[in-house]
């Protein structure tokens, strides 16, 4: 690669790690992470990209774009990308790189509303990848989104999501899905386990039992903090 590009490559990283850092620091609870992903995080995440080079994927909380790039570098058409991310700097930026894909500057937890407006061409979604910091939310708000991403997916379809809970192979934000794999990608900061987890019909009485153990996780949480939900009247309980 000639020098000339690789200084370009390495200024746009830098460019892209300072805002990740701005926007951390002005919404620390909404970012949920000290550095973006790593490459073999986001890889490790397109790795459950469907085989099918025309279908339509759903990102939530894509921040400056690292998950993204490897969607597409695996085969994801760009203009088949719909991405839903909170901090308006950040979408600006993803704008600029993803040109022809569907940005939408907003909240991850409207993503039934915002699809219809935004994106209604999308039809059905097969797979939504997520990088929302679900522990951060109040049980309740993180239990609405995974019904929200269930209803969307067609029966088999994925929802991918990553967490720093290492334990945990399917996130209880997945307790509705049915699980498929997952796999712990040590160069992280910190380490983080991908889980891939499918739509499953069958499966009302695992989510109900799922159900129950997030509700007694809101009982266990060391402290708690306030999100302002404006997809929810006022401001709501979240634990962290
Ligand atoms: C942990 S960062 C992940 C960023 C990127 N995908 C990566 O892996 O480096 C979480 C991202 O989710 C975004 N986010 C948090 N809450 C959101 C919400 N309710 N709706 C949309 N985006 C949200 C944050 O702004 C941030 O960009």
């Amino acid at each position: 690669m000639p020098l000339k590009n690789l200084n370009t490559q390495i200024r746009a990283k830098l460019s892209a790690t300072t805002l990740f850092l701005q926007e951390l620091v002005s919404t620390p609870r909404e970012v949920g992470a000290i550095l973006p992903s790593s490459k073999q995080l986001a890889t490790a995440m397109a790795s459950f990209l469907p085989k099918d080079a025309n279908c339509w994927a759903l990102e939530l909380g894509p921040g400056t774009g690292v998950v993204t790039e490897a969607l597409i570098a695996r085969g994801l058409r760009e203009d088949r990308l719909i991405a839903i991310e909170q901090s308006p700097k950040m979408a600006e930026h993803l704008r600029m790189v993803f040109p022809r894909a569907r940005i939408i500057t907003g909240d991850a937890f409207e993503l039934d509303q915002l699809i219809e407006k935004h994106a209604p061409q999308a039809g059905h979604i097969p797979v939504v990848f997520s990088s929302l910091p679900l522990l951060n939310f109040e049980p309740k708000i993180a239990e609405m989104l995974a019904k929200k991403i269930r209803d969307l997916l067609p029966s088999g379809g994925k929802f991918v999501q990553y967490s720093y809970h290492l334990g945990d192979k399917q996130p209880k934000a997945a307790a509705h899905f049915r699980y498929l794999d997952s796999k712990v990608i040590w160069l992280n900061v910190p380490p983080a386990r991908v889980s891939a987890s499918f739509n499953s019909p069958c499966d009302i009485a695992s989510a109900f039992s799922a159900t129950i153990t997030i509700e007694l996780g809101s009982f266990l949480s060391v402290r708690t903090v306030e999100r302002q939900s404006s997809s929810s009247s006022g401001t709501s309980r979240t634990s962290v």
